[in-house]
C-alpha cells in the first residue's frame, strides 16, 4: 500500500536533525500520523508535500479567518512589503489599523500593538495589577491564554492533580517556570458565577483583574451560562478589578465587535490575536483611557523592536476592512455554515453509532467525542469535559478524516473560516461518511484488541 503521508515523513525525520523535536510548536508534535508539511493553501483548501487536499477547518489554529492567501491580503502585503517592512518607527499605517479597531470595538478607546497575543496577555496583566496596585490575578480552570508562564497557570491539569472543587489546582504544565508565579493567580471553575464570587470574596482587595475567554474555545468551546459573563462585570466593578477579556480567538469571529458585541458586555482590557492579523504576527491590545492610564504616562513598559511593523499593519488593515464591509452579514453567514456542518456530522456520527456530539456557536465548534457511558447533554465545565470526553477516540477520527481530505484540530476544535462556502460544507460531509465509517471500523478492532490483551 503507498503511504499517503510519505513526503511529509520524510521531511520530520530531516527536521528532527535540524529543529528541535522537529517542530516550532510544541503542539504540533500531535498530529497523526505524522506532523504534515504544507505547500499551499487557497480559501478553505490547503495542498500537503505528498499533494494531498484537505477542506482546512484548523485554518492556521483560528488566525485564517479570511482563507489562505485571500487575494487582496496577498496584495497590501506584496505593496507593502517593496516599501519597506519595518521601521521601528511611527507610520499612517498604525493610526488606519487602530481608527479601524475603534470604529469596530467600542471598548478600544486606546491600542497598543504586539506580535503575539502571548505577549498581548503579559501585557494586560503587567497593567492590571499596575492599575489596581494588587497582586493577583482570577483565571478560570483548564483555559489557555498563551504558552508564557502566566498564561499557562492552571492549564489543563490532569484529574488526579485537580485539587478539591472550591479550590482548583494552579498546576504548571511546564518546568522553569519562575518560582513565584502560581501564587499570583486564584483558578477559578467556569460557567460557575457563585464559585467565583466565593474566590472575590476570599482574596477580596487583593485581586487585580479577572482574565477571561468570554466563550472558551480552547476547552470545548463552553458558552457562558446566563449570569456569568455579568457576574464578571459586577466583581470587577463592585471590586475595582479589571475585567480582561481574551478575544484571541472569539475576536472578529463571533461578531465584527467579537464576543463582547455577540454577548454583550464591555471589558476594560481586550486580548486579539490571530484573525486581527489573518495570518501573519500580529495582535493588540485594547481598552478604556482609563484601564491602558499607565501605558499612556509610561509608567508600565510595553515595548518591542518589531511592534506595529508596516508588513504586519498592511495585512491587519486589509483584515479589519473586510470584516468592516460584511457589515450586518457577519457572523451570520459563518455561522449557518458551521451549524450546517455541526448537524452534518452528527448525523453521519449516529449513523455510524459514532459518539461524536458537536457543541458550539457554529463560527468555531467543538467535537466533543463520548467515552463509553458517559451522560448526553452539553459539556459546560473543564472537568466535565475531561470526564466525559474520550482524547484518543477523537485522535483516531480526526486522522480517518485527514485520510478523506477534511482537516480539523487535534483537540476536537473546528473553524469555519469567511472563505468556506456552503459547497464545501457539502464536499466535507461527503468526505466525512466515509471517513466515520473507517474510524467506527476501526475503532471497533481497537477496543477488540485491547480487551483481549487485558
Ligand atoms: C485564548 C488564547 N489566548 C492567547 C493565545 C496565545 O496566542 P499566540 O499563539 O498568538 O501567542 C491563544 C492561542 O491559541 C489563545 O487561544
Amino acid at each position: 500500500m503507498t503511504d499517503r503521508y510519505a513526503n511529509s515523513r520524510r521531511l520530520f525525520e530531516r527536521a528532527k536533525l535540524c529543529i528541535a523535536a522537529g517542530v516550532n510548536s510544541g503542539i504540533r508534535k500531535m498530529e497523526q500520523p505524522v506532523p504534515l508539511y504544507f505547500q499551499r493553501g487557497d480559501g478553505p483548501r490547503v495542498w500537503d508535500v505528498d499533494g494531498n487536499e484537505y477542506i482546512d477547518f484548523q485554518i492556521g489554529q483560528g488566525a485564517l479567518l479570511y482563507g489562505h492567501a485571500p487575494a487582496g491580503m496577498a496584495d497590501a502585503i506584496a505593496a507593502q512589503a517593496k516599501l519597506g517592512t519595518h521601521w521601528a518607527a511611527q507610520c499612517e499605517l498604525e493610526i488606519e489599523v487602530a481608527e479601524r479597531l475603534q470604529k469596530l470595538i467600542p471598548s478600544a478607546e486606546r491600542v497598543r500593538f504586539s506580535n503575539s497575543a502571548t505577549e498581548v496577555v503579559l501585557s494586560a496583566l503587567r497593567l492590571a495589577r499596575a492599575h489596581t496596585g494588587k497582586p493577583l490575578i482570577v483565571k478560570f480552570e483548564g483555559a489557555y491564554h498563551g504558552w508564557a508562564d502566566e498564561g499557562l497557570v492552571g492549564f489543563a491539569p490532569p484529574p488526579d492533580k485537580w485539587g478539591d472543587a472550591e479550590n482548583p489546582t494552579r498546576l504548571h504544565p511546564s518546568q522553569g517556570v519562575i518560582p513565584g508565579v502560581l501564587d499570583t493567580f486564584v483558578v477559578v471553575r467556569w460557567n460557575d458565577p457563585a464559585h467565583l464570587r466565593r474566590q472575590v470574596q476570599k482574596h477580596s482587595g487583593q485581586i487585580a483583574a479577572i482574565l477571561f475567554e468570554p466563550i472558551p474555545c480552547n476547552t470545548c468551546c463552553l458558552e457562558p451560562v446566563p449570569g456569568m459573563i455579568e457576574t464578571i462585570r459586577e466583581l470587577c466593578d463592585r471590586e475595582g478589578m479589571l475585567m480582561i477579556a481574551d478575544e484571541t480567538i472569539t475576536g472578529f469571529r463571533f461578531a465584527p465587535g467579537g464576543a463582547q458585541e455577540s454577548l454583550g458586555f464591555v471589558p476594560d482590557l481586550t486580548i486579539f490575536g490571530k484573525a486581527i492579523g489573518g495570518g501573519v504576527p500580529f495582535a493588540a491590545l485594547a481598552g478604556k483611557v482609563s484601564a491602558m492610564q499607565k501605558i499612556i504616562e509610561g509608567t508600565v513598559i510595553h515595548a518591542g523592536t518589531l511592534n506595529g511593523n508596516p508588513l504586519c499593519l498592511a495585512a491587519s488593515k486589509w483584515c479589519l476592512d473586510h470584516v468592516l464591509s460584511l457589515g450586518d452579514q457577519h457572523p451570520s453567514v459563518v455561522t449557518a455554515l458551521g451549524q450546517r456542518l455541526m448537524a452534518g456530522l452528527r448525523s453521519l456520527a449516529d449513523q455510524h453509532g459514532v459518539p461524536m456530539r458537536p457543541q458550539g456557536p457554529g463560527p468555531a465548534f467543538h467535537a466533543v467525542m463520548l467515552k463509553s457511558g458517559a451522560a448526553e447533554g452539553p459539556v459546560t465545565d473543564y472537568r466535565d469535559y475531561v470526564q466525559r470526553h474520550d482524547g484518543p477516540r477523537w485522535l483516531h477520527l480526526r486522522r480517518c478524516l485527514l485520510d478523506h481530505g477534511v482537516r480539523a484540530i487535534e483537540r476536537g476544535l473546528w473553524f469555519v473560516s469567511l472563505a468556506h462556502r456552503s459547497s464545501d460544507i457539502d464536499e466535507a460531509l461527503q468526505k466525512a461518511e466515509p471517513a466515520l465509517a473507517q474510524h467506527a471500523r476501526e475503532w471497533l478492532h481497537l477496543e477488540a484488541a485491547k480487551s483481549t490483551n487485558s
